[in-house]
């Protein structure tokens, strides 16, 4: 087993184990992917401040997320698909989170059911929803997420059709996976992956085939989409669903100040600042640009999370020391789970925790609720000096 010390080791591997399509629509971006690539890089152009001798002994990287204990401010995203990277990921990865003390957030998308996830694990999970314009199936859906004792419902705000990635279309992305020429050649050399799926029964959409009328396809992804999701979503409908679930609810997909402020209005308890890891709208701000003005804006009011871009605990602090109170990862835990499945999620949170300390450590801070823009050397104009 090679040594693995970074995020970008898992991802090499995960690339190497897992089916072209399945690796494919976890790197994807949309369209150009211009936003999906500067996600990244405009986390470089922030510098950290060095400081020296300071105290660096009893560190922490213990905080709270909406009120929840964590051993440091990073949740699980919801992905799509996660049993496809690897067989019953979900399972894997909620069982991975819990044992480290954050947060497994379950994709609407996901392969294993809501029912099946909470079967395995033993402490609450997050419930991400779509907003979709069958109120039957949404009431079930969170009926469904209460029964499982969930602990916070994470709804998405920013799909309600979705951003092209030309990868998916062109590899025909489904679960199962779609049987062409192309795919076999690339199924047979996953040889790993193939005895493992081979191994469970679950390979399609656990929370929607059998709960979804009327939808015909829900193996594709794009297919479902277009049939069951709402284009007249508005706050209104936002705060309906907030009233169904009863219970903490996260807003995901907020980029501007003022969308922040309604979330604030219809009484969100967090939101996460995010352009969906550069999978929706290109051309939008990265996230980690996005912050500072939506910190300014709201931060004092309500929870301010955010995720896209996220590779490292670097990432991490500099997103806290931003004014973020939580953050989520995505790829940098899928990475993980396709290269090593269980192991692989708690190799990803180990590495970025380990980052986090020390670098925490080397800026002169002791604790995670204590970074600020004061860590930070940020460039003149980082956020942009956009016309009004
Ligand atoms: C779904 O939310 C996706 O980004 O693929």
């Amino acid at each position: 087993m090679p040594v693995i010390t970074c995020i970008d080791d898992l991802k090499r591997l995960h690339k190497r184990r897992t089916p072209k399509m399945f690796y494919d629509y976890a790197e994807s971006g949309s369209y150009t992917e211009q936003t999906f690539r500067e996600n990244t890089s405009d986390f470089a152009q922030l510098r950290l401040r060095q400081k020296v001798a300071v105290d660096m002994s009893g560190r922490s990287t213990e905080s709270a997320l909406i009120g929840q204990p964590v051993t440091m401010p990073v949740a699980l995203a919801p992905v799509g698909l996660l049993g496809m990277q690897s067989a019953d990921g979900e399972i894997k990865a909620a069982k991975a989170a819990e044992k480290f003390g954050v947060p497994f957030t379950l994709s609407t998308m996901s392969i294993c059911s809501i029912e099946d996830v909470a079967a395995h694990t033993t402490k609450p999970f997050w419930f991400q929803v779509y907003t979709l314009k069958d109120d039957d199936f949404m009431h079930r859906l969170i009926e469904r997420a209460r029964a499982a004792n969930c602990s916070a419902l994470v709804i998405t705000v920013d799909l309600q059709i979705l951003g092209q990635r030309h990868k998916d279309l062109k590899n025909g992305l489904s679960a199962p996976p779609k049987l062409t020429p192309q795919s076999i050649a690339n199924l047979a050399t996953k040889i790993g992956w193939g005895l493992e799926m081979l191994g469970t029964k679950r390979r399609f959409f656990g929370n929607i085939v059998g709960h979804a009328k009327g939808v015909t396809d829900p193996s594709s992804l794009s297919s479902w989409t277009a049939e069951a999701f709402d284009l007249t979503l508005d706050w209104k409908r936002i705060a309906k669903f907030k009233e169904m679930w009863g219970g903490k609810v996260i807003l995901k997909g907020v980029l501007d100040a003022e969308d922040a402020r309604n979330a604030l209005s219809v009484g969100a308890d967090a939101i996460v600042v995010s352009n969906h890891g550069g999978r929706q709208l290109d051309g939008a701000l990265s996230a980690i640009r996005a912050l500072p003005s939506i910190v300014d804006a709201v931060g004092d009011k309500i929870e301010v999370h955010m995720d896209s871009g996220i590779r490292s605990g670097q990432d991490v602090l500099k997103a806290l020391a931003m004014g973020a109170k939580g953050t989520m990862i995505g790829r940098s835990y899928v990475y993980g789970l396709g290269a090593m499945g269980e192991a692989g999620v708690t190799k990803s949170l180990e590495v970025i925790r380990k980052e986090l300390d020390t670098t925490m450590a080397l800026c002169g801070e002791r604790n995670v609720a204590d970074l600020g823009r004061h860590n930070l050397l940020i460039p003149k104009g980082f956020e942009g000096d956009w016309q009004a």
